[in-house]
Order: C-alpha cells, then structure tokens, then sequence
C-alpha cells in the first residue's frame, strides 16, 4: 500500500519528533493531541527544530514552510479517518492503548495500517483489543526521534505482511534505518538498553560516583555520545522505570527491575529534561 497520510496521535516528545520526521519526509500528517492548547505547542516545537535548520543551513525557508504546510493538528479522532497509517504514541499503558486501538479499527479505512510506537508493551496484546490484528504493527523510534536513525518495525504475533511492508517502506522513505523483529519484550534495543542503564544506575552506589564521573566514564572509556545519567534525563526517569517495570513483569530477569533509587526519583516527580530535574538541574 501506497502511503501518503500519517495520523501521528499524541504529540509528546515522540509523537512530536515522528510528525516532525514524516512532515519533512514529504508526507501530510494529522497529529492528534487531547486539546488545541498541546497540539499548538507541539507545533510550534516542530516549528522551531525547523526553523534551527534553516539558521544552520540545513534547510531553506520555502522546505520549512512547505514542511510544516504538511501538518495539521487536531483534537477529533475522526479526523483520522482518511489516513493510510496511523502510528500511535501515547502514554504507555496497556489498557488506553488498547482502547484506542479499537477507536482506530473503527473510524479508520480498514486498508490503514495501524502501528503504535510503544516501547515495552506487547504489540501482540494492543492488537488483541481489535478485531483486525492482522494490520497492526510495532513501529518504534528512539528519542529524539527526528536525530535518531533507528525504528525497529515489529511483527506481531497476528501482523499480516503486507502491513508490515508497508511499514518499512515508509521507514525506507523516512530516510530511517529500520530493523525488523518479532513481538519480545523491549524488542531488540531496550531488551538489552534498559537493564544495562539499570546497572548503570546501581554502579553509581556501588562504586560511590557521582552522575557527572559517571557519564565522563561511559563516554570516554565505551564511546557512547552522551553519559547514562544524561540519557536517561532525556529519555525521562518515569518513562525508564515504567519500561523497567515492564520488562520485569514479563521476563522476571533482576536486572530488568528499576533501582529504588531511579523509583524515588521517579516518585519525587525527578523525571529530568521535562520536569526540570532529573540526574541533572534544567534551566
Ligand atoms: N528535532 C530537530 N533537531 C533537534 C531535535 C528535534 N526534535 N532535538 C534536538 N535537536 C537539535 C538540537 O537543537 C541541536 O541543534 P542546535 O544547533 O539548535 O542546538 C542539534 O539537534 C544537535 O543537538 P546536539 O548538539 O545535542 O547533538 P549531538 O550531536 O550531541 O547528538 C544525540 C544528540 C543524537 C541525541 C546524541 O547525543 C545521541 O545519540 N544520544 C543518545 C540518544 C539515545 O541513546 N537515544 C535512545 C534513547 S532510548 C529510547 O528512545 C528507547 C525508548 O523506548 C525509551
């Protein structure tokens, strides 16, 4: 299937960064937020990381304009209807997920494809709550997704393959880089992402460093482009200790559990980058 229209519902910082990618890719998306007042703010987010392209050079006026031309946002669900692809990426619990999943089934065309972008859940499970699973598929990007390449496109136990075709192919179209995987808990990166910022965290206590000389660790003896106590800031402190939770639940490995260090902080409201204080202190 041809895919030309992108509903993107939830306009966080990933839905946000994925209507950003697909509007600059040349696709028209509709973005959902649950009122005017987030949907104008993720717009205008938008508007400003595009705008910083072209003050870089990276972009002209006219491809800005004729980028963000490309989105409308919106607080009807209906307005979904005439979209090829819906990609969801709201908060992530099961349960709304799911019953939006049967909204979706029920407004959208049933050729559409229906993708969501969870990051811990079962795909398999949020594609139960409809009576078409075989067009639902696991789409996920990494934050921030308009820098980061990879999208791992999951195949759910009941996903058909034409749907997930179609979802590689607007990958390919993205300019992404997609690795397709079946439907396992965290999939392939955060299987392997989430127990290892675990140990990151409890190597803190253990070893008596603080989150700066952790970083400076991590980034000047294994390379990696920004310290674990500055990922998981970004990344958000309650969205890692659900996605923990998560994976504990279905794989029962200790490492998988969040710290109680990152679940006081997580309780205290340290989310980091969003809440203004996480590892870190965000003017
Ligand atoms: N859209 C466009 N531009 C954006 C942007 C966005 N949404 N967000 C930031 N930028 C811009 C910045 O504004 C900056 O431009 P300015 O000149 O205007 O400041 C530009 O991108 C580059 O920013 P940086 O200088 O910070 O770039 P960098 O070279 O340091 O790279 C990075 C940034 C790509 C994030 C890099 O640090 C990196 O790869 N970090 C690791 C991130 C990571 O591992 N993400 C995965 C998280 S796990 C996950 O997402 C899974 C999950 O399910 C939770």
């Amino acid at each position: 299937m041809t895919v030309q229209r992108i509903g993107v519902v939830g306009l966080g910082a990933m839905g946000a960064g994925i209507a950003q990618v697909a509007i600059e890719a040349g696709f028209d998306v509709v973005g959902r937020e649950v009122s005017g007042e987030l949907g104008d703010a993720a717009a205008a987010r938008i508007g400003h990381f595009l705008t910083r392209k072209v003050e870089k050079g990276q972009q002209t006026e006219e491809e800005r304009d004729a980028a963000v031309a490309r989105l409308e946002t919106t607080t009807e669900l209906d307005a979904l209807a005439d979209c090829d692809l819906v990609i969801e990426a709201i908060v992530e619990e099961l349960d709304a997920k799911r019953a939006l999943f049967t909204e979706l089934e029920r407004l959208c065309r049933a050729d559409a494809v229906l993708a969501t972008n969870t990051s811990a859940l079962s795909v398999t499970e949020i594609a139960a709550a409809t009576a078409s699973p075989e067009r639902v598929v696991g789409m996920h990007f990494f934050n921030p997704a308009p820098l980061m390449p990879l999208v791992e496109v999951v195949r759910a136990e009941l996903s058909a393959d034409g749907p997930v075709a179609t979802a590689l192919a607007v990958v390919e179209q993205l300019g992404k880089v997609a690795v397709p995987c079946h439907d396992t808990p965290g999939f392939v990166v955060n299987r392997v992402l989430i127990p290892l910022l675990n140990d990151c965290v409890r190597v803190l206590d253990e070893a008596r460093v603080s989150p700066e000389s952790l970083d400076a660790a991590m980034a000047n003896g294994a390379g990696w482009p920004m310290g674990p106590c500055t990922l998981l800031d970004l990344v958000g402190i309650d969205v890692h200790v659900h996605a923990s939770e998560a994976l504990y639940e279905k794989l029962r490995e200790p490492r998988m559990a969040a710290p109680p260090r990152l679940v006081a902080m997580r309780n205290a409201g340290l989310y980091g980058r969003k809440s203004g204080r996480g590892f870190y202190a965000y003017g």
